[in-house]
């Protein structure tokens, strides 16, 4: 059970194997019943107001909501939201996962998929949309319902990220990320389907190659989605909704306030 997980415990070992051979992992309980029950809350009074600070990446009935119904940045509207984008616990598993000295937050988002004319999470690999010069970036995707392919849960490619970085894939009119992998090692990879239990999470890589399917259920399918970067992780001048008008400098560590350290060793 990892919703004891404190920043003194350590992951097992295969949790650790696992992702660094693969560059993902699911990792089972990392909410107890109640915090399920508290995030869910606050994630749907957040959902639901119209104030905040967050970013609403399209409205209903617009091509990108069909794929999800996303905020960006939830944490700067609710402090319940920010109670668990900022919680070591997480943060602290990243580090382990990464074998890396500090984590910071990038930005966090609420991921939803909407019932009706729901669309696919074609495959993309996320490092290509985010300012960063250095690898490493993951993100972990804690569930706060059941998913299966019926409802959006996602596949991976294990052992993708060694194709490295791509172009970005546009989420509402995709490329063919396969038409890299042809030649190489991964070209006839099988996918890895990651069904879980609300509450459950998993981590991904920056670089890992992956997907979510539609949601052809009558309910929503809610995720809260916390994306972490390595203490040192440099700015590199790429356009970005997070880091657009905050004055960095190309090549400058991303830190500060907005980007605080949530784990260190
Ligand atoms: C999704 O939740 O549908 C996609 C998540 C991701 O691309 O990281
Ligand atoms: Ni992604």
């Amino acid at each position: 059970m990892y919703d004891t997980f404190e920043p003194k415990s350590l992951l097992p070992q295969e949790k650790v194997e696992f992702y660094r051979k693969n560059g993902f992992v699911q990792i089972h309980n990392v909410l107890t019943a109640d915090e399920l029950e508290e995030l869910r809350d606050y994630m749907d009074e957040a959902m639901n107001s119209a104030q905040g600070m967050s970013t609403q990446t399209d409205q209903k009935g617009g091509s990108y909501y069909r794929v999800l119904n996303q905020r960006v940045n939830i944490w700067r509207d609710h402090a319940g939201m920010a109670k668990y984008t900022a919680h070591s616990r997480f943060a602290e598993m990243a580090r382990q996962l990464v074998g890396t000295s500090g984590i910071r937050l990038f930005h966090d988002h609420a991921l939803l998929k909407m019932p009706g004319d729901s669309k696919p999470t074609p495959w993309h690999q996320d490092l290509t949309y985010w300012p960063m010069n250095e690898t490493g970036a993951l993100s972990i995707w804690i569930t706060l319902d059941d998913v299966d392919e019926r409802n959006g849960c996602m596949m991976f490619i294990p052992g993708s990220r060694s194709i490295g970085k791509l172009n970005p894939i546009s989420l509402v009119d995709p490329q063919d990320i396969f038409e890299y992998t042809k030649g190489t090692e991964h070209e006839h990879t099988k996918p890895v389907i990651v069904r879980m239990k609300a509450g459950s999470c998993t981590f991904h890589d920056g670089l890992t190659f992956h997907y979510a399917h539609a949601n052809v259920t009558d309910n929503q399918r809610r995720v809260l989605a916390i994306i972490y970067m390595t203490d040192g992780t440099t700015y590199s001048g790429k356009s970005h909704t997070i880091t657009n008008g905050l004055g960095l400098a190309v090549g400058e560590p991303i830190r500060g306030g907005l980007f605080p350290l949530l784990a260190r060793a």
